[in-house]
């Protein structure tokens, strides 16, 4: 594979163009926002200058890294040579549904077509293409330059041949793959989201206030972010809608978002994105 085609420029996307990029690959960043792929472009070379601050990579890798990224703002131009389409576009099932069905008519016949959704079935996506064999999840975690997991996902219909390429791929990232099946939050969110709920009814119910509950979490369980600053961190809206599709999909309440996250959500106060959630930030 030579050629990467990322759709969205948002967190996710910027992060998935800048790894690729940085190996060699590259990069058709697609969005529909000029604006967006601006704002991403900037991102990235800021994220490149951490690293070149930390002494892991040189002026002259970064400005080899962003010469390998093309931006698009319509997908008719960015696909079509790709040998692997990444959606990274905003979660939600009915546009994601949209993106795939357009892609498959654009993409080369032996393109694969990879998600980054969080939660959102594979199979479904898939069975938007005439070629669900060759559709799978290839889930990055935030922020990408950072985080080693991929967490790759198997539609119904993904054949061996394309889990091979996308484990192959995964760790010329120096990324670990880690392989499950399709299901509703797959296997990381299935487990995160409960326990930031958890902590939210915490909250909630006063039991201690949430600096004290991250930092229970982060001294006795060595985790780098307590569950309130990481759903911050994450945005409210995608915890609460990641739930919804856990509650959903299981047909169980124990999935159901607290209330008090459904109340910061409708206020508009998702984290660190708006400078507010469960504590406050300078945007
Ligand atoms: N790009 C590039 N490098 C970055 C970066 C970015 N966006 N953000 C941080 N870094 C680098 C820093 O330069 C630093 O590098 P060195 O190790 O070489 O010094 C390193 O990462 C650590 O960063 P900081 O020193 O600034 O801060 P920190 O030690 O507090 O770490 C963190 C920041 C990596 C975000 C850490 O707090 C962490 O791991 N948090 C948990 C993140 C997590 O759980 N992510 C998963 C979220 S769930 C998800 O993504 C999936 C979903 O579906 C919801």
């Amino acid at each position: 594979m030579k050629i990467i085609a990322v759709i969205g420029a948002g967190t996710m996307g910027n992060g998935i163009a800048h790894v690729f990029a940085q190996k060699g690959f590259q990069v058709n960043l697609v969005d529909t926002q000029e604006k967006a792929l601006e704002k991403a472009l900037s991102t990235i070379a800021k994220n490149l200058d951490r690293q070149i601050k930390k002494g892991n990579i040189t002026e002259e890798d970064k400005i080899n890294t962003l010469t390998r990224i093309f931006s698009y703002t319509s997908v008719h131009k960015g696909i079509q040579e790709a040998d692997l389409v990444i959606e990274a576009a905003t979660e939600n099932s009915v546009i994601k549904k949209e993106i795939f069905t357009e892609i498959d008519k654009l993409a080369k016949p032996d393109c694969i077509l990879a998600s980054n959704t969080s939660s959102i079935s594979i199979t479904q996506l898939a069975n938007c293409t005439n070629r669900p064999h060759q559709v799978i999840g290839m889930h990055f975690m935030n922020p990408v330059p950072v985080m080693k997991l991929v967490e790759i996902i198997n539609g119904q219909q993904t054949d061996t041949k394309t889990i091979e390429a996308i484990v192959s791929l995964t760790k010329i990232l120096e990324k670990v793959p880690c392989v499950v099946n399709d299901a509703p939050g797959f296997i990381a969110n299935r487990i995160l989201m409960p326990m930031i709920n958890e902590a939210i009814l915490a909250l909630q119910e006063g039991i201690s206030d949430a600096a004290t509950i991250d930092e229970i979490m982060k001294l006795g369980m060595a985790h780098p972010m307590g569950p309130l600053q990481l759903a911050d961190y994450i945005g409210l809206d995608v915890c609460k809608n990641i739930l919804v599709i856990l509650q959903d999909g299981f047909n169980n309440t124990k999935y159901a978002p607290a209330d008090l996250l459904i109340q910061k959500v409708n206020e508009g106060k998702l984290g660190i994105k708006t400078g507010e959630g469960f504590y406050t930030y300078s945007v």
